[in-house]
């Protein structure tokens, strides 16, 4: 087997975000957030799970710190929750909620882990949804306050800093789509959602450079090919429509300074309400960054369907595709060209994959092993995808899997398990699955057969 050894000092780690994992949510003054009021509602998430107990990592973290060190695992990504620090989003500190971070960060920097935070991964404060959430034009100054005491708190220690996870999710998903926190279904709610986070990222990527904050800043987004299904000129232009709304609308203003101008002409001639696009923002949005963090799972195929207001088209696979339990087709080859296409196009020459995992059924087998080999080929092809990205002169500075642990998957509840180590939720029992295994080898060699 050919052996394709990765770059010294390459960073090899997994990731996590605080809603999915921690638990404890009532607990040493966490306030309420969004996905505590959207898990409330029934019919929301399956089988009407919460994030109320997850995996319990509030309380276990130092055995959970323990076992990525058995891992081998060079860095841990996870993100902080707001509302432990602001329960009402702004306004006063609560001191155990910053604790609580800073001692996870003290022991994953005794365990020899480097530390990778994401300032906002989905859990507003319900206090700030309460007054609009993202649509609320202070949004961006609330969001700023937020992070400079995260950065005062833990500046000293953390030098890896991501401003927001997958705009496109928080914002389309949670306020058009619904399918997320905070619910709603109004297109117009979600663009200017998605513009708003985008000026507080702007504000909060200005207050690390002004003030001298040690260590590196950039953004983790969710970028992932659009393929048309056929060659007929409607579903070619239906994909680049479905490229506009998940890609290109969320690289073009952090690189280019600009929003695409096809989209903006399409949402318009829909009837939706824009945002000024006031130059001052673009110029915040478009400010250099030390890196780009992608979120990849999977290209998807789509169609034109004339009945879907405002984008009109729908994803349709082409039938018979190898896919993981969520219908996710498995399409390494979309990753590398991502990848490429990120460096080519877009010019982006420092890179993280802050996110890349599958999902799947598992189970612990009578001797209490998890077999999970569909998801070690999984992680496989991606990996070497990645090499052969590298190989073709893209700059990517290290992998996290997604994830950890089997974990509270958004609306997808319990059921859908991205862990390399199995979790009983009746127990909180850890396994070890055979992809942590393979993973584990993996980073020890820095390579891949
Ligand atoms: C991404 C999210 C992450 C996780 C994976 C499966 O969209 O960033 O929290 O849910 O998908």
């Amino acid at each position: 087997m050919e052996k394709r050894t990765f770059p010294k000092d390459f960073v090899w780690g997994t990731a996590t975000a605080s809603y999915q994992i921690e638990g404890a949510v009532r607990e040493d003054g966490r306030g309420e957030s969004i996905w505590d009021r959207y898990c409330s509602i029934p019919g929301n998430v399956r089988r009407n799970d919460t994030g109320e107990v997850a995996c319990d990592h509030y309380h276990r973290y130092k055995e959970d710190v323990a076992l990525m060190k058995q891992l081998g695992m060079k860095a841990y990504r996870f993100s902080v929750a707001w509302t432990r620090i602001l329960p009402k989003g702004r306004g006063e500190i609560n001191e155990k909620g910053i604790r609580f971070y800073s001692d996870l960060v003290d022991e994953l920097l005794s365990a020899g882990i480097e530390p990778y935070i994401t300032l906002y991964h989905w859990d507003l404060p319900q206090a700030l949804q309460d007054i609009g959430g993202w649509a609320n034009p202070e949004m961006p100054g609330y969001f700023l306050e937020f992070s400079r005491i995260v950065f005062d708190r833990l500046g000293d220690r953390v030098k890896h800093w991501m401003t927001l996870n997958e705009p496109y999710c928080a914002a389309f998903l949670g306020n058009y789509e619904g399918r997320m926190a905070p619910g709603l279904h109004d297109f117009s709610t979600a663009v200017l959602a998605a513009y708003h986070m985008y000026v507080g990222h702007g504000l909060v990527v200005k207050d690390f450079r002004e003030n001298h904050r040690e260590g590196e800043i950039g953004i983790a987004l969710n970028l992932m090919g659009r393929l048309p299904l056929t060659q007929d000129e409607k579903n070619l232009a239906a994909a680049k429509r479905a490229d506009g709304y998940l890609n290109r609308w969320f690289i073009e203003p952090i690189v280019k300074g600009e929003y695409p101008k096809d989209m903006i002409e399409l949402y318009r001639s829909k009837g939706v309400v824009l945002p000024e696009f006031r130059k001052e923002d673009l110029a915040l949005i478009s400010q250099k960054l030390d890196f780009i963090a992608l979120n990849y799972y999977n290209d998807f195929w789509v169609k034109e369907d004339k009945s879907r207001w405002p984008l009109e088209f729908v994803i349709e696979n082409p039938p018979h595709m190898p896919e993981t339990d969520r219908s996710w087709p498995i399409t390494e080859e979309g990753f590398t060209n991502m990848l490429l296409r990120m460096k080519n196009e877009y010019g982006v020459d420092n890179i993280f994959i802050s996110e890349n995992g599958a999902s799947y059924h598992d189970v612990v087998n009578m001797e209490g092993k998890v077999v999970d080999n569909a998801r070690c080929d999984f992680l496989r092809r991606h990996v070497i995808a990645l090499h052969k990205a590298i190989q073709e002169g893209v700059n990517v500075r290290g992998y996290f899997v997604w994830s950890l642990y089997d974990n509270f998957e958004w609306a997808e509840g319990y059921d859908s398990r991205f862990g390399i180590v199995h979790i009983d939720f009746g127990t909180q029992k850890r396994t070890i699955k055979e992809s942590g295994y393979w993973y584990s080898n993996l980073i020890a060699q820095n390579a891949v057969e």
